[in-house]
């Protein structure tokens, strides 16, 4: 029998979001067969080939619209192509079998597999260029962050909003040379920096529970793919966040333009990056502040997946245990 939901018009099939977990488990376990061994390539291969196929059970009429890349450079889950058995509801699709895959061939912390599904049209189609983003979690008042503000403006305020000294707030950079101004006048207001070496769509998730994972907002320039999905997630749990891409060149101006985007210093807000109903998860490949990474026992592979949907705002974490090997 062929499950159907109550109305079809309010948002895509709550049991997607099931299926969604199965799609970032088999990426996750098929990266983590290849951490720690220093070959990124084979590692996103891996992740890559189980996403897709796992992708292509799925009952839905999807088209990937952030992906491994712009077609004529990504032989697989590239920008375009139509995945899922062609029956069901048509959806965008946002994803990276691997996020972080440098932090995958080391074996570092907060490696993930991430799946975004939307509505058709309701995800920011973005070109393969960087993104300059703000983020914060829930809870706070609309507009105490912007991307346009000074950086110490933006964590006095935060700080202000949270009811702590600015001593107490942390903020999550990109560890990178672009970002020397950023982290100096950051430094300068007294709040903490914690440096990521590659990840930033975790970092985003981070802001969301700064009990567990010390990290209030999330600042800088990383990928703009990764900011849609992050978007996409923050939509789900709630949070404030803004991005905007980096079109330094004539040439990523006119590749922009393809892809519909006619204002190349637009402010997106987050519910520009990811609107309607949105499903978002994302499965630990290696250990995390959020999630535990695979782990691999003599009978069984076990993951730990958080997956949650916009329209209702649930946000579940999956610990699962798989015996059935064959299946991997
Ligand atoms: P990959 O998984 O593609 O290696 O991306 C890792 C990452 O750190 C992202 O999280 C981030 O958005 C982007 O790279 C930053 O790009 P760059 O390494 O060029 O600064």
């Amino acid at each position: 029998m062929t499950f159907m939901p109550k109305n079809p018009q309010a948002g895509l099939d709550r049991i997607l979001t099931l299926e969604l977990v199965r799609v970032t488990e088999r990426a996750a376990v098929a990266a983590a067969r290849l951490r720690g061994r220093g070959d990124e390539k084979a590692a996103d291969q891996a992740a890559v080939d189980a996403m897709r196929s796992e992708l292509n059970r799925l009952p839905i009429r999807g088209t990937v619209v952030i992906g491994e890349g712009e077609r004529d450079e990504a032989p697989m889950l590239y920008i375009g192509e139509e995945v899922g058995v062609g029956e069901g509801p048509e959806v965008d699709i946002a994803l990276d079998p691997l996020e972080g895959t440098t932090i995958c061939a080391k074996n570092l912390p907060n490696a993930l597999a991430v799946i975004a599904i939307a509505e058709r049209g309701s995800l920011l189609y973005a070109p393969d260029v960087y993104m300059e983003k703000i983020a914060i979690g829930p809870g706070y008042p609309e507009g105490i962050v912007d991307l346009d503000a000074p950086p110490a403006e933006n964590i006095e305020n935060l700080a202000k909003a949270k009811g702590v000294p600015v001593r107490e707030i942390t903020a999550c950079i990109l560890d990178r040379p672009r970002h020397a101004r950023l982290v100096e006048a950051v430094r300068a207001t007294g709040a903490a920096i914690r440096l990521i070496g590659d990840g930033d769509v975790a970092g985003v998730i981070h802001t969301t529970n700064p009990d567990e994972t010390g990290i209030d907002i999330y600042m800088g320039i990383g990928g703009a793919p990764e900011g849609v999905l992050a978007a996409a997630a923050l939509r789900c749990i709630g949070g404030q966040m803004q991005g905007r891409l980096q079109l330094n060149t004539e040439e990523k101006v006119a590749r922009a333009a393809k892809m519909g985007i006619s204002d190349p210093k637009k402010v997106y807000r987050m519910e520009e990056m990811a609107s309607g109903d949105v499903l978002f998860a994302a499965t630990g490949v290696t250990d995390g502040n959020l999630l535990s990474g695979v782990r691999f026992a003599r009978d069984s592979i076990h993951t730990h997946t958080i997956v949650m949907r916009s329209s209702s705002r649930t946000v579940r974490e999956i610990k699962a245990q798989h015996q059935d090997l064959d299946k991997f």
